[in-house]
């Protein structure tokens, strides 16, 4: 989002008059109806309110109704009232990342409504690969917005979740994300979205929206920003990468909105680019929702990139391309003009309102009183529960990565580590821990409060802050330090190192914090503990390396409880479970390795890396999936087929098309139920209970598309010491043992796919089922 456009809006308004919003916003009481008041007779029984009528047929009553003017006002996210026929003005554009957010016009925090939980940031999240805590995550976000929707203070349409690939250890909005797994992403999206808009058919508890589509990962990186940026992409790493998150998104999980980004593919805005929204998101992938652009998107495409010549043409390739709405004005200001000139039908207009109207409709915002509805007993009583905010110290617990344990020197004991040093810029962090895209949350506990919690502590910043460009108060860290019986660092980055428009320029800690780090290991009397919060992966290859060092935790941005769960994992109140969704780069990877280069797959006669642990073979910190538990878990896998046949579409032809390089076309495939079952026993053969978290990858048959290994299936088991428990894995073929080759086919390779679930591996040998009988 570029915040930009709501604060030009805001400076333009007189003082006095931004004061009164902001009481009206913060004493706001249950909220009137949005339109179809029974207190007014004239307009609520006209026949787009009512209930029992089918959505569609209510829809084309209402744009029946609408004028030109009115129609175009409804085009963008501050929709204009339709005073006449009772419809109030509507603001679309809320956010809920990582919990309600106030960034965003939507949304006010304040009265009855002075916070809301606010849970990790979505990497910290996703590193729990649970995809039940990413639904409950999302039940409880929506609850709270709902209430605040009731109480006049939220909208009912979030633009979250950000499923973008985490493509660049760079990118500063990597940590919205959930990774760079494509399947990863694409699950984390459904389970998220299916938490926030609920599960009851046709109708929405909020509309959520995937976004940035696509290939939008760049944010500022040597001069190309995203509003100037054109993504170079390959159809092979779309279908392979790119796409996958939002695939899965609209297919799984039934999002009611996709938002299309700043930047140019190929060549061609993505708001304009009638292929990657009217034919891929709407007509592939059947989208049943509304596509938003990124906030003015369409104004950015014509007076930064220049695409049209006019407006009035931006504005109808926009909507022609397949744009519902517009966070922005643009569209209100020229599409009237776009269709008078003959560019765009009236048509068109109403196919894209269509879209819009039946998301408000599906969430009830043309049923009368809001409280008479479902959820429409939800209130300030509901945000910040203590049952909400133990989910949100929950998922951080969760979330958190055991990176080294030498040793081991983890888990501390509250007997013999009673007085630590608590030491670094973020040992005292509170809104560092809820990242970007955060709300107000309803109340924190910092590090230095939650290993106080477990044993006297002696705080000590060590720098003034993350950016770390002196040494004053390394002597106090140091002193620290050689007193207490345990050191604990809490270091790492903040928003003003990774955040929206500021890339990183290197891999490293910021200024002299590894300075810092290494001389407090040195003093220390006890071992000594490095906590890190970031969003990105950081080469802390110095520590990992310092026998000093005795362990090393990944925070991530932990969210309003953060402190508290990190040191129950210090403590080993809880066993840490989390595996990292990202690969942890050296700073060398990124020394000579453009941002703005899209290729996923390496290319050595280019001196080309690749991205991700798909396509990557180089040296690395800590690889994707890598994370220490507190325990020892051993799998053997106790059923698996060693032969899968795959049958062929009967109507297709096995000719060359469909089998080629030994790969069968997806598309000619019979995918429907097309899985395979395995079972795998998880001995915990250490004394301490604990949770496994279990990453199934494929290695496909060598080829030239095929990556190195990919991501089929993860699962989460909770092992009490020296037991043992069975888990059953399904791995859909079509969807996940397949690759795609050059031209952007999904294909699945015949022959033998090795997956590798840790140490065990499992030959599995897929072969074409009809080959013999069709006609060729
Ligand atoms: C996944 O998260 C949910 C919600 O916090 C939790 O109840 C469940 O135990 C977790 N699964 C495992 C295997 O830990
Ligand atoms: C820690 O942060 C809190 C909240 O920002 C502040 O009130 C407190 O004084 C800080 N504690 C120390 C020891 O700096
Ligand atoms: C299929 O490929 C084989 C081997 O490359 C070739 O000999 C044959 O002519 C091709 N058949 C068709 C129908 O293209």
């Amino acid at each position: 989002m570029k915040t930009g456009i709501a604060t030009t809006t805001m400076a333009s308004l007189p003082q006095t008059i931004i004061l009164l919003l902001l009481l009206l916003g913060a004493f706001a009481q249950a909220r009137d109806s949005f339109a179809c008041d029974s207190k007014d007779a004239k307009t609520s029984s006209l026949p787009f309110c009512k209930v029992s009528m089918p959505i569609p047929n209510r829809v084309t009553d209402l744009l029946g109704r609408l004028t030109m003017q009115e129609k175009v006002r409804l085009l963008v996210n501050n929709a204009a009232a339709v005073p006449r026929l009772g419809i109030k003005g509507y603001e679309w554009w809320s956010e809920a990342l990582h919990g309600v957010s106030n960034v965003g016009p939507g949304t006010k925090f304040g009265g009855a409504f002075p916070g809301a939980t606010s849970f990790p940031q979505v990497i910290t999240t996703a590193a729990s690969f649970n995809a039940t805590l990413w639904e409950a995550i999302g039940r409880v976000v929506s609850d709270e917005a709902r209430a605040m929707y009731n109480g006049g203070a939220a909208g009912l349409t979030y633009w979250s979740p950000n499923v973008n690939i985490f493509r660049d250890p760079r990118w500063g909005r990597g940590q919205e994300t959930p990774g760079e797994d494509p399947v990863l992403a694409g699950t984390y999206a459904a389970s998220y979205v299916t938490g926030l808009q609920g599960n009851n058919g046709d109708r929405l508890k909020v509309a959520a929206c995937c976004k940035h589509f696509t290939a939008y990962d760049l944010d500022n990186w040597n001069g190309v920003d995203r509003f100037h940026f054109n993504a170079k992409v390959s159809k092979q790493d779309i279908e392979d990468t790119f796409d996958v998150p939002f695939k899965m998104c609209v297919q799984d999980g039934n999002v009611a909105s996709v938002m299309c980004s700043y930047n140019q593919v190929n060549g061609v805005p993505t708001c304009a680019d009638p292929n990657l929204l009217k034919r891929t998101i709407r007509g592939q992938w059947k989208l049943n929702g509304y596509i938003v652009s990124d906030c003015d998107s369409v104004g950015v495409f014509y007076n930064t990139q220049h695409y049209t010549s006019t407006p009035e043409e931006a504005a109808a390739d926009a909507i022609k391309a397949g744009l519902d709405l517009d966070c922005g004005p643009f569209l209100a200001q020229y599409t009237k003009n776009a269709v008078i000139r003959g560019l765009l039908k009236e048509a068109d207009v109403n196919s894209a309102l269509a879209n819009t109207l039946t998301v408000q409709m599906r969430l009830g915002m043309f049923d009368g009183e809001p409280s008479a509805q479902p959820f429409g007993n939800l209130g300030p009583k509901d945000v910040c529960t203590p049952a909400h905010q133990e989910l949100a110290l929950e998922a951080a617990r969760q979330g958190i990565v055991l990176l080294n344990n030498r040793g081991p020197s983890l888990p501390l004991s509250h007997l013999r580590h009673r007085t630590v040093a608590v030491i670094g810029p973020n040992s005292n962090a509170t809104v560092t821990m809820i990242g970007n895209y955060a709300g107000v949350a309803c109340a924190y506990t910092s590090p230095l409060q939650g290993i106080g919690n477990y044993a006297k502590t002696i705080h000590q910043m060590g720098c003034a802050d993350v950016a770390c460009n002196g040494d004053k108060l390394f002597s106090g860290a140091i002193n620290a330090a050689r007193q207490a019986d345990a050191t604990v660092l809490v270091m790492g980055l903040d928003q003003s190192i990774e955040a929206e428009f500021r890339d990183r320029t290197g891999l490293l800690l910021p200024g002299r914090q590894q300075e810092l780090i290494s001389k407090v290991a040195m003093a220390s009397k006890g071992p000594t503990i490095l906590v890190l919060m970031s969003g990105g992966p950081i080469d802390v290859s110095f520590a990992k390396n310092d026998p000093r060092i005795g362990a090393i935790l990944w925070a991530g941005y932990p969210g309003q409880a953060g402190g508290a769960a990190i040191a129950d994992v210090l403590y080993g109140t809880t066993n840490p479970e989390g595996k990292l969704p990202m690969t942890w780069y050296p700073q060398e990877y990124v020394s000579n390795l453009p941002m703005t280069d899209m290729a996923m797959r390496s290319s050595p006669n280019r001196n080309y890396p690749g991205r991700t642990y798909k396509f990557y073979k180089g040296p690395v910190v800590y690889p994707f999936g890598h994370g220490l538990s507190y325990t020892n878990f051993v799998h053997t896998i106790a059923s698996a087929p060693k032969v899968v046949t795959v049958p062929l579409d009967g109507h297709r032809h096995s000719g060359n098309a469909t089998i080629s390089g030994k790969a069968i076309k997806v598309n000619h495939v019979r995918c429907n139920k097309l899985s395979v079952g395995l079972q795998v026993d998880v001995k915990n053969m250490g004394s301490k209970d604990g949770t496994h978290t279990m990453l199934v990858f494929s290695k496909p048959p060598a080829g030239h598309w095929a990556p190195q290994k990919q991501l089929v299936a993860f699962a989460k088991v909770h092992v009490p010491a020296r037991s043992q428990r069975r888990v059953g894995i399904n791995i859909h073929v079509c969807k996940f043992l397949s690759v795609v080759d050059r031209s952007g086919v999904r294909r699945i390779p015949t022959g033998v796919h090795n997956l590798h679930i840790g140490g065990v591996k499992h030959s599995l040998s897929l072969q074409p089922a009809t080959l013999g009988v069709i006609k060729s």
